[in-house]
């Protein structure tokens, strides 16, 4: 299957010629809203694939071509003749636009503002502000495996069967299931192994639809829909490009009297996805008074959604460059201006902290990186022809518990005497290493070797699992395997019968209402940048992280890695291009689109403080997949300010800044 897309970002279909694409020999049917089955549901606009005429953004789907081969539909595809009734369309992001307004909640639904006291007053009062503008690009998450679908109809029940490659196989099967007006029953989804998702698969797209759709549209035969590369910058979502407006009012000493966070960003007019971009301003640094906003522009374009650390990686960016500007502006080693900035207990939820150990990252990193006795003189170290700085930032990321998981343990004896514990939980490994933690943690839980314990995930015929986002994987799994292991042992003791049972879900976190829960880190970085061409090297970055108890060290070392990569890639080379004549991303393979790779990373190291924290979760384990990338963009950019003494404040920090 091969789709056609929009050519126009904003109008309306008046014909659509199949002839010429139906006439290829190999194809066997185009499908248009003419003869597409009607979805139950349409109330989601992404998801109302070819139900009606309207186009919302250039390279929506509008029609698709059903192929003996995935080359033919393609070539197909080309032949299919859409005519439009073209309206104007808006596409770039434009702070003073007239449509500008607050959305109700952001991302997943936080407050869109929030006031403390009264920010304007004292920062009017501070002995120290720092009034400055930030912004980022858009960024598309880019894994390695194209998002695909392998989609079968059969009539009789009806039945949807999709091998899909997914964070959230019951994600999909509700969503689907409501779509398309099905039982959940009658729709599996199963995705033992999963290239990669970064969000983008944390849950349905138009893609997944369409799959739905081609396949009832040739019941009893399987449709195997893989986006290309180009199709995924349409298709899958992507970071909104930010604007940043932040103030920062302290006294003399350095205290944070005022943080102001106001934020700019885009969604689509079809739908609306706002990310949660200052909401790591509210829990960050001690201040009484305090603003954070968000601003939506609704544009003719893709609805945002889910990257990787959505709010905290744009919003930590310009936070912890404002610290930085602020530690300039004081005289106080940055470090230092983050220590005097720890808060007693939640800036804004007035909760103790669970466990918050950004303190002890902050020392432990300084000490292993080599930071103490830095001289601050920015642009004072020129070896060989290369600026050399260095930067910090802290990060943080919140300990998420996602409701709504099961887990089943069942007891294999064999003739031969061999004991095996069979876990089973609908989860997804989406390269995170979760089956193999999961393995750990109901070992750990049943008291016998992780040899003895065979997990079984990716699959809605399994118990049924919340989303692999969040960084509450481990969190909302694990604690749903180890009540079914308390519930094992309860019900059955240490020496269970062959086939004996227990089931078990998520239990609610008695202590939610009493502690706010985040992982913590610090980033230091040495940055290079040459003096003649303004190459940006980075040669040594360290996190040393506080997230509770690290379950496995291998597979969370490659997490906090990949994190501070995805990190470095933000800072330097990522940039969706949008063309506003046209409305598309113009840089849309990996050709144009750079992704930080192997030749780009120094000497990378990642460690962690020990931390007991007894309130998250059975397993004492906070969230690791997003923290990495949480305040890496910052430290490199505070790091080439200190190389060159010039201040980046848009990302990617590309050469011309420094020329
Ligand atoms: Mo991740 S962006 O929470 O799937």
């Amino acid at each position: 299957m091969n789709p056609v897309q929009s050519t126009i970002a904003r109008g309306r279909i008046t014909a659509i010629d199949t002839s010429a694409a139906e006439a290829l020999a190999g194809v066997h049917t185009v499908i248009t809203h003419e003869n597409a089955a009607r979805l139950a549901d349409t109330s989601d606009a992404e998801f109302a694939v070819l139900q009606n005429l309207e186009v919302g953004f250039r390279g929506q789907y509008v029609a698709a071509v059903l192929a003996d081969s995935s080359e033919t539909a393609r070539q197909a595809a080309e032949l299919v003749i859409v005519t439009y009734d073209e309206d104007p369309h808006a596409a770039e992001l434009d702070e003073g636009s007239p449509d500008l307004y607050a959305p109700e909640v952001v991302n997943p639904a936080f407050p869109a503002d929030a006031v403390v006291g009264d920010p304007e007053e004292a920062l009017g009062a501070a002995a120290v502000t720092v009034r400055q503008t930030y912004t980022t690009a858009m960024n598309h998450p880019s894994p390695m495996e194209p998002h695909t679908t392998i989609a079968t109809w059969q009539e009789e029940g009806p039945r949807l069967t999709l091998f899909d490659s997914t964070q959230a196989v019951w994600g999909v099967r509700r969503s689907i299931a409501a779509i398309f007006g099905l039982e959940e029953s009658a729709v599996d989804v199963i995705a033992p192994h999963v290239g990669g998702g970064f969000g983008s698969k944390g849950n349905i797209h138009a893609n997944t639809v369409l799959a739905g759709l081609a396949a009832r549209a040739v019941p009893g035969r399987a449709v195997k829909y893989a986006l290309t590369r180009q199709q995924m910058f349409d298709l899958t979502g992507y970071r909104t490009p930010t604007i940043q407006h932040m103030a920062l009012g302290a006294d003399a000493d350095g205290r944070l009297t005022a943080i102001v966070h106001d934020v700019v960003e885009q969604t689509s007019r079809f739908k609306e996805f706002a990310e949660q971009t200052a909401v790591y301003s509210r829990g960050m640094y001690a201040a009484d008074h305090r603003r954070t906003t968000h601003r939506l522009v609704p544009l003719d374009v893709p609805v945002p959604s889910w990257m990787r650390a959505p709010g905290e990686a744009p919003g930590s960016f310009a936070a912890e460059v404002a610290m930085d500007e602020l530690a300039v502006a004081t005289g106080l080693d940055p470090v230092e201006l983050r220590v005097r900035n720890e808060p007693e207990t939640d800036p804004e939820k007035g909760l103790p902290f669970s466990s918050r150990n950004l303190v002890a990252c902050l020392r432990r990193g300084a000490e292993r990186f080599g930071w103490i006795g830095r001289d601050p003189t920015p642009r004072a170290r020129l070896v060989d022809g290369w600026w050399y700085g260095t930067g910090v930032a802290s990060s943080s990321y919140p300990t998420y518990r996602m409701p709504g998981s099961g887990a089943m343990i069942r007891f294999r004896r064999e003739s031969t005497g061999t004991e095996r514990y069979e876990v089973e939980i609908a989860a997804a490994d989406i390269g995170t290493g979760a089956r193999t933690v999961l393995t750990q943690i109901a070992a750990d839980a049943l008291g016998v070797g992780a040899e003895q314990v065979e997990v079984a995930i990716g699959d809605t015929a399994l118990p049924p699992a919340s989303v692999a986002g969040g960084s509450g994987g481990t969190t909302s799994w694990g604690a749903a395997i180890a009540d079914a292991a308390s519930r094992f042992r309860d019900k059955w003791g240490d020496d269970p019968d062959d086939g004996a049972e227990a089931d078990g879900s998520t239990p609610d976190n008695p202590h939610a209402g009493e502690y706010a829960m985040s992982a913590y880190g610090a980033h230091f970085v040495e940055v290079a940048v040459h003096a003649d061409t303004g190459e940006v090297r980075v040669p040594r970055m360290l996190g040393v992280f506080a997230a509770g108890r690290i379950v496995n060290p291998t597979t969370a070392r490659s997490q906090f890695l990949g994190g501070m990569t995805f990190g470095l890639s933000m800072a330097l080379h990522e940039e969706s291009v949008v063309d506003p004549r046209f409305g598309h991303v113009v840089n849309h393979d990996f050709a144009n689109y750079h992704i930080s790779s192997h030749a780009d990373i120094g000497a990378m190291e990642a460690e962690w403080i020990d931390e007991d924290d007894p309130y998250v979760n059975p397993m004492g384990s906070k969230g690791i997949g997003e923290i990495g990338i949480v305040g890496s963009a910052a430290a490199i950019t505070n790091a080439a300010y200190h190389a060159t003494g010039v201040r980046v404040r848009s990302l990617p920090m590309t050469v011309d800044a420094f020329l």
